[in-house]
């Protein structure tokens, strides 16, 4: 008994010294300004496969088009996909605009863990991220960034599997958040902080210990064994895809592309297309050939993409000529670079 309250006491001196570390450290982010449930919702789902630096512009944007839930919601798709482009796995905007359709049809935010995972793109992480962050709640989070804290905290391993190994991440985690709950800690800061932490202390290689409010309680720094946790998952399997598209460009420097429908890959974006036209009248003009390669989750991306001068052919709903200096319209990053590609490889395209 007397062990377990000195440990605790321990624990909780350094759960406070954390807290006042992250009062003093962190970074100024757009929505840590007024964290609404509706913008700590954004940002979350923004930040789930994209760096912070990365989000920021597009945030910023993003809440300054649609400030309200209403305004999500009752906008076209397309115009949040566009504002999308080239922030990547657009599966995102569309539950974004999805989930704001549901919480306006509920007349209210989710405020439980079970009803914030109902709505579309949230999972465990990002419902406690938002129900700590937005509304104060004592609720666990765990993302790459609380892994690399917590499993270094305790020295967890993976030896015995992934599911023991996640599921003793996130008890940890959740007794971290109630114990500081119940020492006055509030869940915004301390999550917060576990991550900033992550982010910016315990970091994945040569780690800032020396700059760490948890060196105390911390395994793997008693031990100096930082570098062996969180410890290596099996090497990912590729898939590897390969695409092959015909760029067809017109006398007046447009370019054809074609929506993606659903069920489909990118479904929504535009794209080249992946075959000719059936209603060419004049032969087109095979100009050349470019690659190039992506990466995006399991896939590894080989595009091969034909260059083609082509006389008009008609467009339709799904089928349309843009400017090939400006397209604007929602496309993947995959494409945006095609384009930069075919302009400075191909620089008389623009004109007949
Ligand atoms: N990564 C995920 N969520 C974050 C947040 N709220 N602040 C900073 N980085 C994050």
């Amino acid at each position: 008994m007397g062990k377990a309250m000195n440990a605790n006491n321990k624990l909780t001196l350094a759960l406070q010294a954390m807290d006042k570390w992250f009062d003093r450290q962190k970074r100024v982010l757009p929505w840590r300004n007024d964290p609404s449930f509706y913008r700590v919702w954004v940002s979350e789902i923004m930040l789930q496969q994209t760096q912070v630096v990365t989000v920021i512009p597009y945030f910023e944007r993003f809440v300054a088009r649609f400030p309200t839930v209403q305004s999500l919601a009752e906008a076209p798709l397309e115009d949040v996909l566009l504002l999308w482009s080239g922030l990547g796995y657009y599966s995102r905007a569309r539950n974004l605009h999805r989930g704001a359709q549901e919480i306006v049809k509920n007349q209210e935010f989710p405020k439980t863990r079970e009803s914030w995972l109902a709505i579309p793109g949230v999972g465990n992480y990002t419902a406690g991220a938002i129900l700590s962050i937005a509304d104060n709640q004592p609720e666990a989070i765990l993302d790459g960034n609380v892994e690399r804290v917590i499993s270094r905290l305790r020295k967890v391993s993976r030896e015995k599997g992934e599911s023991l190994y996640k599921a003793t991440l996130w008890t940890i985690s959740k007794d971290l958040v109630e114990l500081g709950h119940e020492h006055r800690i509030c869940p915004s800061n301390l999550n917060q902080a576990l991550m900033e932490l992550g982010a910016t202390v315990c970091i994945p290689r040569n780690p800032r210990c020396l700059l760490c409010p948890l060196t105390e309680i911390c395994e793997a720094y008693k031990s100096q064994e930082q570098g062996s946790y969180p410890p290596k998952k099996k090497p990912k399997e590729w898939i590897i895809v390969e695409e092959n598209l015909h760029c067809f460009v017109n006398e007046t420097g447009e370019v054809l592309l074609r929506r993606r429908g659903s069920g489909e890959w990118r479904a929504g974006l535009w794209d080249l297309l992946e075959q000719k036209p059936q209603n060419l009248k004049v032969k087109p003009f095979l100009l050349g050939e470019i690659e190039s390669r992506h990466i995006v989750t399991r896939h590894k991306i080989k595009r091969s993409t034909q260059i083609w001068r082509v006389k008009n052919v008609s467009g339709s709903e799904d089928l349309r000529w843009v400017p090939l200096k400006n397209p604007n319209l929602p496309m993947g990053s995959a494409l945006k670079k095609t384009i930069q590609k075919v302009l400075v490889e191909f620089p008389g395209i623009l004109s007949s």
